[in-house]
Formats: structure tokens, sequence, C-alpha cells
């Protein structure tokens, strides 16, 4: 294989993009937005990850890397589309299904086509098989069509796109032997071969295992304010047995992956997954508890001055999506709680809050309500929150 073009340009799709193309492939990048095209053909890029200016620089002052609105024929296509949910809880396979019907008329006999967006199960076989089998493809046959999941972290994206272990579902056996060829091109990991709804499944149950384990702290931190105990020592405490392991509680659960993927599980089981489902309500619920207890805090003064303490789904990232800080902050001020100052670190603006500085938040607000664990609010002097009441949803004080 020598031509791939990989549709969806964003934290998955660039750096993919860029490495393959540092390995020698000759890259097209596909991507709707027509910014998104002129900023990677001018050689810079439009997200934040740490070293993708310098592979994206790289790759496209070489010539191997090009950005385009519309796909060309190539041995391989990689989509790597958002796949958000809509109303109601149900995945949003638009970006996914718009992007195979963008590369059908481009595809011949031989072509490799990976799904490498998260997906619900049996995305490949009920989504995408029928769109290529409308066209006259069949895959396993005269193309291969596999499930790639992507287990990346923010922050670490370009290390882990090669280093992490992969998973690759083929359609048939054929289709998985196929993709993996041009996985173990570029990946140091380990490959494991499977089916491609067994590869769905596993991206969608590693997110929900977390989050299920999530929801059990966050349940746990609201017996524990109903008993008066201290959960973070609880926790600590239980997690000397050597096979307990339990994560921490937050003011919920943020982000465009585990905040999102458990739904994809519920929405095709939705009689069977019925812990899935209440770990996602646990954690959807804890926001409300933590804007309870800041209106509790606020009733001892006549005009409150409530220190919101970070915006972002996780520490130490500016990345706002899905993230309960958000809704924390939007229903306080919903409630009048009082006067509210937003500080995040990692933010230069935001569309819905003016932003403050963290020692002016930290001088004028009664209230500190520590919404994520970033390092600069790790350390604060002790000696500043002593007069203020401090409502700590992470337990880093
Ligand atoms: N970001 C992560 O850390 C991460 C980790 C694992 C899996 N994933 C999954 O990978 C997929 C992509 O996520 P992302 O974070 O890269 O998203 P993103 O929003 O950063 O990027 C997606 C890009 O796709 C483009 N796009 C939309 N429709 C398109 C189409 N029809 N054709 C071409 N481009 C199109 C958008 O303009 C955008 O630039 C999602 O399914 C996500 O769940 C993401």
């Amino acid at each position: 294989m020598k031509q791939i073009c990989v549709l969806g340009l964003g934290y998955i799709g660039l750096p993919t993009s860029s490495i393959l193309a540092a390995k020698g492939y000759h890259v097209l990048g596909v991507d709707v937005s027509r910014k998104v095209v002129d900023t990677i053909n001018s050689g810079k890029i439009h997200i934040t990850e740490p070293d993708l200016d310098l592979f994206v620089k790289a790759a496209v002052q070489s010539g191997k890397l090009r950005a385009s609105l519309t796909p060309e024929p190539s041995e391989a296509f990689i989509i790597a589309v958002p796949t958000p949910f809509k109303d109601g809880k149900k995945p949003d396979l638009s970006y996914v299904e718009a992007a195979t019907a963008a590369i059908i008329p481009h595809l011949q006999p031989g072509n490799l086509v990976i799904l490498e967006s998260t997906s619900p199960p049996q995305t490949c076989s009920h989504v995408i098989l029928p769109l290529l089998k409308k066209a006259g493809f069949t895959p396993g046959r005269d193309i291969y069509l596999a499930h790639c999941p992507e287990r990346v972290l923010p922050g670490q994206i370009m290390r882990e796109v090669v280093e992490n272990e992969r998973v690759i579902g083929g359609y048939t056996p054929e289709c998985a032997e196929k993709a993996k060829e041009l996985y173990a091109s570029f990946v140091k990991g380990a490959i494991h071969l499977t089916d491609s709804t067994t590869a769905e499944m596993v991206k969608l149950v590693e997110n929900s295992f977390r989050d299920v384990n999530i929801a059990f702290a966050n349940e746990l931190s609201l017996i524990c304010d109903e008993l008066k105990l201290n959960v973070w020592e609880l926790i600590k405490l239980a997690n000397l047995h050597p096979r307990v392991n339990i994560l921490r509680p937050g003011p919920g659960v943020g982000g465009h992956c585990i905040a999102v993927d458990p739904w994809f599980i519920v929405d095709t089981c939705p009689q069977t997954a019925r812990l899935i489902r209440t770990a996602r309500e646990v954690n959807d619920g804890k926001p409300e508890f933590v804007v309870k207890k800041v209106m509790q805090a606020a009733e001892r003064f006549k005009n409150p001055v409530i220190g919101i303490l970070g915006l972002a789904y996780k520490p130490d990232i500016d990345d706002l999506r899905e993230s309960p800080a958000i809704e924390i902050a939007h229903e306080l001020r919903h409630k009048n709680a009082g006067q509210l100052m937003v500080c995040e670190p990692y933010c230069s603006e935001h569309p819905d809050f003016e932003l403050c500085d963290l020692e002016t938040t930290l001088k004028q607000a009664d209230i500190l309500v520590l919404l994520v664990a970033h390092q600069q609010f790790k350390k604060i002097d002790r000696e500043l929150l002593k007069p203020k009441i401090v409502i700590d949803t992470c337990g880093i004080w």
C-alpha cells in the first residue's frame, strides 16, 4: 500500500495521517471543514496536541500529506469522523454514513475500508456493509472492511498511536489480515485480530468499565455525605485490599468517550444493559448534587461570591467537551446562586463565562468550588483557603 485516504482530520485522524506520512505513505486527509483543510495545507494544525505540529509540518513539507474537502482513489480509506449521540442518547451515525458515501465513488476492488471512529456494535455490518453492498462491493470478496478502535490518551496521542496494542476486527478473517498489514507498518504494540462487532464492543466496554467504576465511587461519595464520612479516606483504606481498586469520585464524568460510549451499548441492548445505564445515570446525576451543596453554602452569605475552579472535563487540558464543570457553572448561574467567578487556567476565553484569573478568584470568592484537579489548583497555598468555604469535588485539598 502506498496511497491512503483519511477521513476526518481531528484528534484521531490528523495524528494518524501525519504518522502514516512519516512512514512514507502518500496520505490525503479529507475534512468537511474548509478551515481545517486550509490550515493543514499551510503546514499548521487546528487542535492542541504535543508534537503534532512538528509531524504535520514535516509531512506537508515533504509532500507526503495533503488535505482536501473530497476523497480521491486510494488503496486504503480510514474513517475517523465524530460519533456523538443525539437527543435521547441515541448514536448519531450520520458522519460515518456521510464519510462512507463520500468514498464509494472512489472505491476499487482490493481496497481496504477501515472504521476508526468509536461506534455502536454492528456499525460495520449493519451500517457500512449495506452502503458498500448497494454500490456493488462485497467485503471479504472484492474489498476489505475492518474496525480498528482507538485507545489514545489526549496529550500523548503521538506516542500512543504507535505504541498502544491494537484490536482489529475484520468483517471476515481476510479483512482483519488485510488491515493488520497496514497497522503493522506503523504500530509497535501487539495487534490482536477478531471480528468487527467484537472490536466495536471492546472499545465501548473499556470505557463502560471505567464509567461503572467511577459511578461506584460517585455513589460512595453520596453515601459518605449522608453518613458524614470522608469518602477519600474510605476509598484509600478500601483500596489497601490487594484486589480492590476503586477509582476516584468527582463532580461527574465528562469528555467525548466515557460520557458517551456506554450509551451506545445501552441503545443497542436497552433491556439488558441495566448496570451500564444506571452507572451513566449516577454519573450524570453528580453535578446536581454538587450544585445543591453550593446552594446550601451560599445560604450563609447575603451576597455570596462563588469561585468556580476549572471548566475542563479532566485535569491539565483545555478540552471542555461534555464537561460536568460547565453544567455545574450554568446551573449555579441559572439558580442565581451568587456572583460567579469562573477560573479555567487552560482557556483564555469562553463563550458563556467571563473568565477570571486564579489570584483574583482566590482573593474575592467566599466559596471555592474545586471542579477540576488542575496542577495550578493543587499548588494553592492552603493558608489562602482557610477563610473560605471550600467544596472540593476532586479531593485534592
Ligand atoms: N479524541 C480522542 O481522544 C478519541 C479517542 C478514541 C476514539 N475517538 C473516536 O474517534 C472518532 C473521531 O474523534 P476525534 O476526537 O478525532 O473527533 P474531532 O471532532 O476532533 O475530529 C473529527 C473531524 O471529522 C471532520 N468530519 C466530520 N464529518 C466528516 C466527513 N463526513 N468527512 C470528513 N471529515 C468529517 C470534522 O470536521 C472534524 O475535523 C470519534 O468516533 C471518537 O469517539 C476519539
